[in-house]
């Protein structure tokens, strides 16, 4: 049995509580947070759960093996740094850290003392996005030309960080894991239209080995809410609609690609495919609980997470990047690796 304190009890914390409440091999020892209230509605649904406001007080327990993080993500350093100096395994939200060298520093850490240290990427763990891996990895698409993400809606503006950091790393992660690999470089601009200084709308375009492209527009301040991935192949193209719950996926059998000497002009010839679209049966599974059975699973059997501590600083190396375009108005930047 692992045992499991959650620090951080806010809108997507208490997710979390429930989410290991269900799983009985996994009980909620103690939870924390500085918000009373929140204490109080968590002990409140979860009377066994031992609420507390002290850090110290939860990370002190011998017998909590297991530490999930959902503090805002400013926090997350300072919190999970906490966790691993007591020898916790630790599950964090994403993004991992705001900081390149503060990523590195958990990711050394977890592992000169043996912890597991784990990304909350959820989407790696939603059966919707791997219905999609799942079919290029058959190579069913052709080649793949360009991913496009859309992650808007109105209001949930965070304090601590702007759009693009609350709402990008979703697609991020989402996009590596997809393609298996890493952008290269990056261009993003955003735009400042509640606060002056603080981005709620960003533009962001990435350019992949192979040449191809992925782009995602993040906004705090669209009415219309939208949660979508598409990928778009010479054979066909994917939908991920996360709001659509009978048809989450899409698959249209349409394309086009050129055959012959494309360097000769009139020597190739344009090939346009017309097919079905298919709407391909998905298990309804619960990503979160997906992603902390899998938690469970790798301290279990000593297995490194899906979207382990360097996973995870791939995607703030990204939003560091990002950042620095934004700053320059659009300027394309480099992804160290
Ligand atoms: N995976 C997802 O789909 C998803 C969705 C929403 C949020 N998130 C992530 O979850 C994290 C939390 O987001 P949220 O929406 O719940 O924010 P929130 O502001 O609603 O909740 C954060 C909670 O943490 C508490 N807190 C802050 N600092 C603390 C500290 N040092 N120790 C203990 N408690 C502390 C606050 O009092 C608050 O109750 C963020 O990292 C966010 O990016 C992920």
């Amino acid at each position: 049995m692992i045992r499991v304190g959650i620090v951080g009890c806010g809108y997507w914390g208490i997710n979390y509580v429930r989410v290991f409440s269900e799983l009985a091999q996994a009980p909620v020892v103690r939870v924390c947070d500085l918000n009373e209230e929140r204490l109080r509605l968590v002990h409140h649904k979860y009377s066994s759960v031992f609420p507390t406001r002290s850090l110290e007080e939860l990370l002190s327990d011998p017998n909590i093996d297991a530490v999930v993080v959902s503090t805002p993500a400013v926090t997350h350093y300072e919190v999970v740094k906490a966790c691993l100096l007591k020898n916790k395994h630790v599950l964090v939200e994403k993004p991992l850290s705001t900081q390149i060298e503060e990523g590195n520093e958990l990711i050394q850490l977890a592992e000169e003392r043996q912890r597991v240290l784990m990304v909350g990427h959820t989407f790696l763990y939603n059966p919707g996005i791997l219905k999609i891996k799942d079919c290029l990895s058959r190579n069913e698409l052709g080649t793949v030309y360009y991913l496009h993400a859309t992650r808007t809606h109105l209001g949930l503006i965070r304090n601590d960080v702007n759009a693009i950091w609350d709402l990008a790393p979703h697609d991020i992660s989402i996009f590596s894991f997809l393609l298996n690999t890493q952008p290269l470089w990056v261009s993003a601009v955003s735009g400042c239209f509640l606060k002056s200084s603080v981005p709620d709308v960003g533009f962001i375009t990435l350019g992949y080995p192979q040449n191809i492209i992925g782009n995602i527009h993040v906004s705090w301040i669209n009415s219309n809410k939208v949660r979508e991935v598409v990928v778009v192949g010479s054979k066909k193209r994917i939908v991920f609609d996360d709001l659509n719950n009978l048809e989450r996926v899409r698959i249209y059998e349409k394309g086009a690609s050129i055959t012959g000497d494309v360097d000769t002009f009139g020597e190739f010839q344009l090939q346009l495919r017309d097919g079905d679209i298919i709407s391909p049966r998905i298990e309804t599974s619960e990503p979160l609980k997906n992603q902390c059975i899998h938690f469970l699973n790798c301290l279990a059997k000593g297995h490194t997470p899906l979207s382990d501590g360097k996973n995870g600083l791939n995607v703030t190396r990204v939003m560091s990047a990002i950042t620095r375009s934004m700053e320059n108005r659009g300027s394309p930047v480099d992804i160290s690796q």
